[in-house]
C-alpha cells in the first residue's frame, strides 16, 4: 500500500493524470476482448424480456443526433429524479437514511448534478445545479449545452441536445469514511446515475449519449469548481433523437 498523507492524494494524483488520450490506439488486441474463449459453455435459457425493464434496457442506445425540440420542466425534473431524487427514508439498523434512485455507498452522495439546458419549457437556457433536497435547481450561470461542445473534444453530436447532465465527484464525502477505496465508490455512483438519466430518457421516448471524453479543466471552469477536491467526472447529452 502505498503512504499518502492524506486520503485524496493518491486519487488525486490518479485523477489529475488522466486526460483524454491524444489518440485511440486501434484495434484493441483480441486477447483483451474476449474473457476463457476457449472454454465450453453451459447454455442458459433466453432471457424474458416482455417485461418493462428489459424492454427499456434493450432499447436504450447511444443517440449522436438530436433534434431541435423543447422539453418539459416535468421530463426534466424525471430525469433528475432517476439520477438522484429522494425516494423516502429507509431504517437500517437503527440508523435513518435518506433514500434516493440510485445507490450510494454508505448513504454519502458524492455526486452532485448539474444540467446545462437550451430547450426546457418555461426555464431560462443555462447552467443549474440540481439540489435532490427539496427537488429543484440552483442558477449556476448562462452556459448552454453547444457551449461545452469545445470541452467536449469537439463531440457536436449534443448540438441539439436538450440537457447534458455534468456529474460531479466530491471525493472526500466518500474518502473520509473509506480512504483511497472510497474513489472508486465515487465513479461507480456517477455509473449508477447516468445510466438511470439513459433508461428514463428511454422511458420519455428520449435519446441519450454518455460521454466520458472531455478536457477536464475547462469543465470544472465553466462549471465554478476547483477540479481537484470536486470534479466532473462523467457527462449524458438527452434529447429527442433526429432519426425517430
Ligand atoms: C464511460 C463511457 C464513456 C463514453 N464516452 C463517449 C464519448 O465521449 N463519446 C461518444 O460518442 N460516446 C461515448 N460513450 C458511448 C459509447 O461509445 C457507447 O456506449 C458504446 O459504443 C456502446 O453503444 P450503445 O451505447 O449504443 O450501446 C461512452 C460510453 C461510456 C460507458
Amino acid at each position: 500500500m502505498y503512504k499518502v498523507n492524506e486520503p485524496l492524494e493518491l486519487p488525486l494524483l490518479y485523477h489529475l493524470n488522466s486526460p483524454p488520450p491524444e489518440a485511440y490506439a486501434q484495434p484493441v488486441p483480441a486477447s483483451e476482448m474476449r474473457y476463457m474463449p476457449d472454454a465450453p459453455v453451459v447454455e442458459l435459457p433466453p432471457a424474458p424480456r416482455d417485461n418493462h425493464l428489459a424492454s427499456l434496457l434493450s432499447r436504450r442506445c447511444s443517440v449522436r443526433a438530436f433534434k431541435n425540440t423543447e422539453i418539459s420542466q416535468i421530463v426534466l425534473a424525471q430525469l433528475l429524479d432517476a439520477a438522484c431524487g429522494i425516494n423516502g427514508v429507509r431504517q437500517v439498523e437503527g440508523y435513518t437514511y435518506e433514500g434516493r434512485n440510485s445507490p450510494s455507498a454508505g448513504g454519502l452522495y458524492p455526486i452532485e448534478m448539474f444540467v446545462s439546458i437550451q430547450a426546457v419549457t418555461g426555464l431560462s437556457a443555462g447552467l443549474y445545479h440540481y439540489e435532490p433536497r427539496g427537488h429543484g435547481l440552483h442558477w449556476v450561470n448562462e452556459t448552454v449545452p453547444s457551449e461545452f461542445i469545445a470541452p467536449l473534444l469537439q463531440q457536436d453530436y449534443i448540438t441539439h441536445a436538450n440537457a447534458l447532465f455534468i456529474l460531479t465527484g466530491v471525493f472526500m464525502r466518500s474518502l473520509y469514511k473509506y480512504g483511497t477505496r472510497g474513489y472508486r465508490f465515487v465513479l461507480f455512483e456517477a455509473g449508477h446515475q447516468a445510466e438511470n438519466i439513459c433508461l428514463m430518457a428511454v422511458e420519455l421516448g428520449l435519446g441519450s449519449l454518455c460521454l466520458g471524453g472531455f478536457q477536464d479543466t475547462s469543465v470544472n471552469q465553466i462549471l465554478g469548481i476547483d477540479g481537484q477536491r470536486h470534479a466532473a467526472l462523467y457527462c449524458v447529452a438527452v434529447g429527442t433523437a433526429a432519426h425517430y
